[in-house]
């Protein structure tokens, strides 16, 4: 960009989110290194990020500043740097109130409608505006003349105006990841009109969805009484606007295709298909009939311990029955999430034991790749959710195990990318169900994982990729029948019209991917930010 005064300026982009694509692993006597966060976010900006190379990340370094000295603090500086990440550090009480308390205990529950588990505490609000202010004073030194800024989710709903303050004239975006509530429930924040007022300080506020776009206006009407006008455009000053719109986010669909193809995640793949017994299926059918022979066997000859529950059906009888019957090829069912009680992780177990109980003939025949990793756990409600899926687990796997086959594999940590393309690969059904998401990826990511492939989607209608991924098994996550049903149709659904389905799911996931998306919202932050402003001089 050339100025007036013919200096030259690099414009660059500065993304601003709570958290960074990378976290800190290692220590100070192995030395630091940097591993790829989970999470829509890391998912949807990091490829972004990692190929512009005029484009710097600041955002909270993850951990606790109390626990380093400054010498540590300097090399984990330096780690950060070689990634062009700037990291923020923040004190234990200021992670407390800010990060787990207003964000994630008000802020989270109440944007995924569980207004009954937002908590109203003054002490966290107060470290939420403390904590955008440190973020505003650390942006002030890095931002130039030409920059242009955006930043992410509801960490950060202050900040755009704290940075419009310092800055008028910085072309600035604000991008939400979660849903916005309906006005109702938005208005029972106390701190409502304030939320807004920080948001408006952005020239272009986006939304994954067309109906939370929606809701942010109604709330501004509602609250602030300014009205947009018929292109989402809200009045803020003489001369700026702050626009209203919808940019549903995408992935990066080759990175997943290809990376499903990657040797580690066709070994990952074939590891779990020799386990569930769907390769070779019928030495594995072999096996379970081999056992349930000799368990009748056992029952007839001696009399058992367990005759007693004679009146009950044996699940090893009932395999012994089918498998003669007819051989039924094994299937794999998977799901991939943070432990977040938004994804809907118990509703789900339930729908799948009582899919076993209701259909005993998918015992010994249907393997549950249940991957769930642990998410802000100082939490209590996350505490009390992994508590709740372990016993689940164990109560289902304990109900229905044989003795050469458990139904669910219950994996707690979180994997690279590759390992989690071969768990997608493998899977026969995916089960993405929460009961709210923004958007959610993980449905996009296994699409992308079976291109050209069968492979059926079990979804939750209330995500916003369900606006999009309309062909897949479209659910209602609480109840528990219809998914129970979903499930059995989409493991019996037939590969050519799952196909089908697919391609057509498929090739919108296509033409919108996170490259697009990022795209798209900046070129709309240009285009609001030209119009009518001749002159974008920072100050
Ligand atoms: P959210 O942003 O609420 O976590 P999304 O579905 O939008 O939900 O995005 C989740 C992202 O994090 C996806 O890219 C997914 O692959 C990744 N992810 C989620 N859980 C895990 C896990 N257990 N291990 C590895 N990656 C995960
Ligand atoms: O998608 C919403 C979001 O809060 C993202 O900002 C973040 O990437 C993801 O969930 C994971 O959350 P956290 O950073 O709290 O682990």
């Amino acid at each position: 960009t050339f100025l007036d005064d013919a200096e030259v300026v690099v414009s660059r982009l500065i993304i601003v989110s709570n958290r960074l694509p990378v976290s800190l692993d290692g220590d100070a006597e192995r030395g630091f290194s940097l591993r790829q966060n989970v999470g829509g976010l890391a998912t949807a900006i990091g490829p972004y990020h990692k190929v512009h190379r005029d484009c710097l990340w600041v955002g909270w370094s993850g951990i606790d500043l109390d626990k380093y000295d400054a010498e540590q603090i300097r090399s984990i500086r330096e780690a950060y740097a070689r990634r062009r990440c700037v990291p923020l550090f923040l004190a234990h009480d200021e992670v407390a109130g800010y990060y787990s308390g207003f964000s994630n205990d008000t802020l989270w529950p109440l944007f995924h409608d569980f207004s009954h588990e937002a908590v109203f505490e003054p002490s966290t609000w107060g470290m939420y505006q403390h904590v955008n202010r440190l973020f505003a004073q650390a942006l002030e030194p890095l931002v130039h003349e030409g920059d242009t800024v955006w930043i992410q989710d509801y960490h950060l709903m202050l900040l755009p105006q704290m940075l419009r303050e310092r800055f008028p004239r910085l072309p600035m975006g604000w991008f939400l990841h979660v849903p916005f509530p309906s006005p109702e429930i938005y208005r029972s924040l106390p701190w409502n009109r304030e939320l807004l007022d920080g948001v408006l300080g952005a020239d272009l506020i986006g939304f994954h969805t067309v109906d939370y776009a929606r809701n942010f206006l109604s709330s501004v009407e509602l609250l602030l009484h300014i009205r947009a006008d018929d292109e989402g455009r809200i009045p803020m000053t003489t001369d700026r606007y702050a626009t209203v719109d919808a940019f549903p986010i995408g992935i990066d669909y080759d990175l997943y295709k290809r990376t499903a193809r990657s040797t580690l995640a066709k070994a990952m793949k074939r590891g779990i298909e020799e386990v569930s017994g769907k390769r070779p299926g019928r030495r594995y059918a072999t096996s379970l009939t081999a056992e349930s022979n000799a368990v009748a066997e056992a029952i007839t000859k001696e009399g058992t311990w367990w005759s007693h529950y004679a009146h009950e059906e044996l699940p090893e009888l009932t395999l012994a029955r089918s498998a003669a019957a007819e051989y039924k090829p094994n299937k794999v069912v998977v799901s991939v999430d943070r432990l977040d009680y938004t994804k809907g992780l118990p509703e789900r177990l339930k729908a799948f034991g009582r899919m076993l109980e209701k259909y005993p003939e998918w015992t010994g025949h249907v393997t549950y790749y249940l991957l769930a990793t642990p998410s802000r756990e100082n939490v209590d409600t996350y505490r009390h959710l992994k508590e709740q899926v372990d016993q689940l687990v164990g109560q289902i796997n304990g109900r229905f195990s044989l003795l050469s086959w458990t139904p669910i594999h219950y994996i707690t940590r979180s994997l690279p990318i590759k390992p989690v393309c071969g768990i997608y690969a493998a899977g026969d059904v995916a089960l993405v169900t929460p009961l709210r998401d923004g958007m959610n990826l993980v449905a996009k990511e296994y699409l992308a994982c079976h291109d050209g492939r069968d492979g059926s989607l079990v979804l939750s209608d209330m995500c916003g990729a369900a606006n999009e991924l309309t062909e897949a098994f479209i659910v209602n996550p609480y109840d528990t029948e219809a998914m129970c049903e979903a499930l059995h149709s989409a493991l019996e659904i037939s590969p050519a019209e799952s196909r089908r389905r697919n391609i057509a799911m498929q090739a919108r996931i296509k033409a919108r991917t996170a490259a697009q998306w990022s795209a798209t919202f900046l070129d709309a932050l240009g285009q609001v930010t030209n119009e009518g402003l001749a002159d974008r001089r920072l100050r």
